[in-house]
């Protein structure tokens, strides 16, 4: 029997997770939402403890936190940091239209996508010194690859892009920490899913030029994104083979470089 927080589980990937998770009687699974009001989809999950906190709120972290101790007597074994945004914006870092508005689409998705991991892991790490596994995987992104950014001049999502490099700089300072201690830390790319996230022709049309110039250097044969479920049992496969002595790496959902 395992327990697990997954964060920004009211839809796409994180949603995945928590239906996957949970259809295991013997799992503890807590799915952390933004709005309980509104992730109306997990109302039809059993086995499920809905918590509500926004990632950049440390205090509402560390009440979630209280609540899963109380119910496992403090104890976590894996917390997957899901939750995660981008703007969309469409433009090069030099192409916002103010100083301001590139300022303000830098900060805003590292206060999330970065931030918000570490202000996660630090409310749960308490109970992961507990847990059994002690696993702590984050979901970051390619895009954020510095090799792949040279080899595709991917210039298409600058500030998430940026926040997601962060990420893995994040994960490695946590596996450095915690290496003597038995944790896994990992920084995972889940490749192109189909999500809200997802960017279209209709909510993003200036990424999508800038991506399918990317792609077509750095992956001209690829067929498009995968489905949530696929994508969360490839995932899980990756964290349950991991071990402690590859702590602190950044790979795709196969486990490697491979990113789409
Ligand atoms: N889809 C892809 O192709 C792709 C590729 C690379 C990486 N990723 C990463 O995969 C992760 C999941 O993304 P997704 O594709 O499933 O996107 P999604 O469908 O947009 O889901 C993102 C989830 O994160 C939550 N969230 C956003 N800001 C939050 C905050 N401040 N506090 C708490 N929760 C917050 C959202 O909450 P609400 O439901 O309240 O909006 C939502 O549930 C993200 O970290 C993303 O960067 C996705």
């Amino acid at each position: 029997m395992s327990s697990y927080v997954v964060t920004g589980a009211a839809k796409g990937i994180g949603f995945e997770y928590v239906t996957q998770l949970s259809a295991n009687g013997d799992n503890t699974v807590f799915a952390v939402v933004r709005h309980k009001a509104t992730a109306t989809e997990l109302k039809a999950l059993k086995n499920l403890t809905v918590l509500q906190a926004d990632v950049t709120d440390p205090k509402a972290l560390q009440l979630a936190a209280n609540e899963v101790s109380k119910a496992t007597g403090g104890k976590l074994d894996y917390l997957i940091n899901n939750a995660g945004k981008t703007n969309h914006p469409g433009f090069p870092l030099d192409g916002f239209p103010s100083p301001e508005a590139v300022e303000y689409d830098l900060l805003d998705n590292f206060k999330t996508n970065t931030i918000g991991v570490v202000h996660c892991t630090n409310a749960f790490i308490p109970l992961l010194k507990n847990g059994s596994t002690k696993k702590v995987l984050s979901v970051s992104s390619s895009i954020g690859d510095l090799e792949l950014t040279l080899l595709g001049d991917v210039v298409a999502e600058p500030s998430y892009s940026i926040s997601k490099a962060v990420v893995n700089m994040v994960v490695a300072k946590y596996a450095a920490q915690y290496r003597e201690e038995g944790f896994t830390f990992l920084a995972i790319c889940p490749g192109m899913v189909r999500t809200s996230m997802a960017p279209t022709e209709d909510n993003a049309p200036g990424e999508m030029k800038m991506l399918a110039a990317a792609l077509a250097k750095v992956a001209p044969d690829f067929k498009g994104p995968i489905a949530p479920e696929e994508l969360v049992k490839m995932q899980l496969d990756v964290i349950y083979s991991w071990t402690p002595e590859r702590s602190g790496e950044f790979v795709s959902h196969f486990g490697n470089k491979q990113w789409l």
